[in-house]
């Protein structure tokens, strides 16, 4: 299929209820190639379903998607799982406990958890080798269920990486990480970010300092609505996260990472 730039990812007047709550409202968002985006918005306000609608796990009630120049209605939805990469910890609940690391992590190859078809020699190479990069390749003859949840992040996140995808959707991906975990996996993210052939990035934070530089461009959410959308500079702004937080909140701008101070007064 032909790449069409400039319908990378698109949604448009996307609206989702579920048992007759408005989830997410009117939201449209057009992400170019080259681009990584982080979304930021208060608990419950919509980000991890917004990600699940364009990873195809769940369906519009209205409105437009269009993900990787796939328009849904139009497209295999399973076909367009297996480029994105998925790194978040709903996927955690549902791994059969006794699954070995290693398995685990192979399984992102096929987008699927549990049973999948008999890895061959090349997915066992790949899966040790992004788990080099990550850190976590000693840990791979472990069951998965025993692991401590630094370790069990680090899993999750070569699984989003071993089959090379196009689109990469990261959900509080640092959440449980030590201190230099943490670090560790920013960088490798804006690394990853900085290549030309980068997988485009989505990242839902909490914390404005995990927002590195190769993230450019950012969505805020409040109550399911777009309430800041566009060039990160312009949207981390002290209007526009107050209003999402509903608190007086400072945003510090030092070696190109922002640092908040969230005002009680
Ligand atoms: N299956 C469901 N049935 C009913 N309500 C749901 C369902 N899934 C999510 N919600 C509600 O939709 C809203 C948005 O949830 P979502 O998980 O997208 O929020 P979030 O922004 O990711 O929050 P957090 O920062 O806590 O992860 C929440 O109020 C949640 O309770
Ligand atoms: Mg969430």
């Amino acid at each position: 299929m032909m790449e069409n730039h400039n319908d990378w990812i698109s949604l448009s007047g996307v609206k989702f209820v579920r048992n007759r709550r408005l989830i997410l409202d009117d939201v449209s968002w057009e992400i170019r190639r080259g681009e990584h985006w982080t979304v930021l918005g208060a608990n419950g306000s919509g980000k991890t379903t917004l990600l699940q609608l364009i990873a195809g796990y769940l369906w519009p009630t209205a409105g437009r998607i269009t993900v990787l120049g796939r328009r849904f209605g139009e497209t295999d939805l399973r076909e367009l799982r297996k480029e994105i990469g998925w790194i978040g910890s709903f996927l955690q609940a549902s791994v059969p406990p006794a699954q070995k690391a290693l398995d685990f992590v192979i399984s992102g190859k096929y987008a699927t958890l549990g049973v999948f078809a008999k890895p061959d020699e090349s997915d066992f190479a790949q899966a040790r080798e992004v788990a080099e990069r990550l850190r976590c390749a000693h840990i791979l003859d472990q069951p998965y269920a025993v692991l401590s949840q630094g370790e069990k992040q680090r899993l999750l996140i070569a699984r989003g990486l071993i089959h090379k995808p196009r689109l990469i959707i990261l959900d509080e991906p640092c959440s449980g990480l030590d201190l230099v975990s943490r670090e560790e996996l920013l960088f490798t993210l804006e690394n990853l970010g900085r290549l030309p052939e980068s997988p485009t990035m989505i990242l839902v934070t909490h914390h404005l300092e995990e927002i590195m530089p190769s993230f450019t461009h950012a969505l805020l959410l409040k109550s399911g609505r777009v309430a800041g959308v566009g060039a990160r500079d312009e949207v981390l702004i002290p209007d526009l996260l107050s209003n999402i937080f509903g608190v007086a909140i400072r945003a510090e701008y030092v070696d190109g990472r922002y640092w908040s101070k969230v005002d009680f007064r």
